[in-house]
């Protein structure tokens, strides 16, 4: 199950990606926002770290403009690995080494197209559950 979020600035990237999952056949909840008009990233991304650092949800999904300002909210959550990834290498390696968590994109910074393979990569790559990895992660921790 995937906690999904976003302000205004990623308000179509979420409809689109929310989209996406139902077609993969992926189950989702919707935090928010909404609808399009301007609102404030951490009324979004705190309760999708919550709901992921509870260990309801398996991961998340926050998009904003940037990806950044969600990132910095949800990272204050304890438990949380959120990832601004634009592109596949760090989509790929913020899985296998860091074991993010949650994924957060800028939709005013890379394409729908490269959303959807991020988001992809990010959901279908496992952590590598390597030792030296294990140790950094709980160290963070
Ligand atoms: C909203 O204008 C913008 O600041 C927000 O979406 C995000 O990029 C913040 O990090």
């Amino acid at each position: 199950m995937i906690a999904i979020g976003c302000d205004h600035g990623g308000y179509a990237y979420k409809q689109m990606l929310m989209q996406h999952l139902e077609d993969r056949g992926i189950r989702y909840q919707d935090f928010g926002c909404f609808s399009p008009d301007s609102c404030d990233y951490p009324d979004y991304a705190i309760p999708v770290a919550k709901a992921v650092a509870s260990g309801e949800f398996e991961k998340g999904i926050l998009i904003c403009g940037t990806g950044i300002g969600m990132s910095i909210a949800a990272n204050k959550v304890h438990g949380i690995r959120a990832a601004v990834c634009g592109d596949s290498f760090s989509a790929t390696a913020t899985r296998e080494h860091n074991d993010a968590n949650i994924l957060c994109m800028g939709a005013r910074v890379i394409s729908e197209a490269k959303a959807l393979e991020i988001t992809d990569i990010f959901l279908d790559t496992p952590f590598s559950e390597e030792e030296r990895h294990k140790r950094r992660i709980s160290k963070i921790e």
